[in-house]
């Protein structure tokens, strides 16, 4: 693979971590930084090698650079798409893909009439942990599915994150902010999403940061914190999803599939480790077993015997769509974190928010094809 040249907009705290992996990823190189902060930029382009911090005007203006990697804030994300793809780059954003679906269709269809493509995270659906689930499904191992529920309970970012207010302000929330990874993850297991009705509360009024320099300082709250959601999948199944940012503790964190003949159960999906979503064990328990069984098990009958996690991306591995997508620019095919599953997964977003906020069911009426799986040909992690 030629390498696919990356202009890097946003150099704010996620993007420490796409530095450190593209800078291992074959086909993939980092050329220039730039943000609204350039001194943080520079910092970032000094601490991870770029050769060079630039005004992201200047970045998406550069004929060197094939793509950007758009990892600014979820208000800007649509703009700095759209600039990208006028000056003839493919772009990949951070999620949420848009903040609202009309600029998520300008985005599509300008990608469409210039013939460029667009990639969205969440990407974590390509870890070791997600592609063991599809393989297992695949296979047929609990039958049919029939259910699926994802619990992610938290207590919000003001205890980690220096600059919270984003996740507080319009177009945050959980439902935003943490529902692209789990809803991602059911769309490339079961497929497109038809219906949702949803229930949401906005537990305080204002927060609190409560770490490094704005330690002490409130923030306003404008959406719920704390969303609870039910699902029509295309294919009958049903589902339900309850994330949060108002919850001290639980035991239920929780990603599980029910099928006719058993189930599957991601025990911990974290989304405070960035690790846990994209590794980590998968269990599952059938009508003729009377014990979770944890993947990988040396004993396990040779037609279960799913190669746990051959393709790798069992950590951290965030950036693994923008190479995949750039595979997919080289082979000129669709990318599997595509704009067009992102933009299902907004719409499914937004169909929620309108039905907690007019307490009914809510159609779906984009689709999107159910991401492949990864082949075993795929480049290999570092
Ligand atoms: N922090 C996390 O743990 C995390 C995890 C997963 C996804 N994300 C997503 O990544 C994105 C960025 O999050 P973050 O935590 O790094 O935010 P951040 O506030 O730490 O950094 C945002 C960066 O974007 C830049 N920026 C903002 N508006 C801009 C504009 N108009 N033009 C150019 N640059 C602009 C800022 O200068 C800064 O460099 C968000 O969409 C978030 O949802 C964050």
């Amino acid at each position: 693979m030629n390498s696919f040249r990356v202009g890097l907009i946003g150099t704010g705290r996620i993007s420490d971590v796409y530095l450190r992996n593209c800078a291992v990823f074959d086909g993939l190189e980092i050329v220039a930084c730039g943000s609204l902060n350039m001194d943080e930029s520079r910092a970032k382009a000094a601490e991870f090698d770029v050769p060079c911090a630039k005004e992201p005007a200047a970045i998406i203006a550069d004929p060197e650079i094939d793509a950007i990697l758009n990892l600014t804030i979820p208000a800007a994300h649509a703009d700095i798409s759209v600039a990208a793809l006028e000056a003839g780059k493919h772009v990949y954003s951070e999620k949420p893909f848009v903040t609202d679906l009309a600029n998520g269709r300008r985005v599509l269809e300008l990608a469409r009439d210039k013939g460029l493509t667009v990639g969205n995270a969440p990407d974590t659906f390509l870890g070791g942990r997600w592609q063991t689930v599809r393989k297992l499904l695949d296979k047929g191992v609990i039958g049919a599915p029939t259910g699926v529920a994802a619990f992610v309970p938290t207590h919000g970012v003001e205890r980690h994150h220096p600059n919270p207010d984003f996740y507080y302000a319009k177009g945050g929330g959980p439902l935003l902010d943490l529902g692209p990874y789990y809803l991602t993850a059911m769309v490339f297991l079961l497929g497109p999403i038809r219906e949702v009705a949803a229930m949401g509360k906005k537990t305080f009024a204002e927060r609190m940061i409560e770490n490094g320099p704005r330690n002490g300082e409130m923030m306003p709250v404008e959406e719920d914190t704390h969303s609870l959601n039910l699902i029509a999948f295309e294919n009958g199944v049903l589902g339900e999803m309850m994330v949060s940012f108002d919850v001290w503790e639980s035991e239920t964190p929780r990603f599980e599939i029910y099928g006719e003949d058993g189930t599957i159960c991601i025990p911990d999906p974290d989304p405070g480790d960035g690790a846990n979503i994209f590794q980590g064990p998968v269990w599952y328990r059938t009508r003729a077993e009377a014990r979770w069984t944890e993947r990988p098990r040396p004993d396990a009958p040779a037609e279960w015997c799913v190669a746990e996690n051959t393709h790798g991306f069992n950590y951290d591995a965030r950036g693994v769509g923008l190479l995949e997508m750039a595979d997919a620019v080289a082979n000129g095919r669709s990318p599997r974190a595509s704009g067009a599953l992102a933009y299902h997964v907004t719409e499914a977003m937004e169909a929620m928010l309108t039905s907690a906020r007019e307490a009914r069911f809510v159609d779906v009426a984009s689709t999107c094809a159910r991401p492949e799986l990864l082949p075993e040909t795929f480049p290999k992690d570092r």
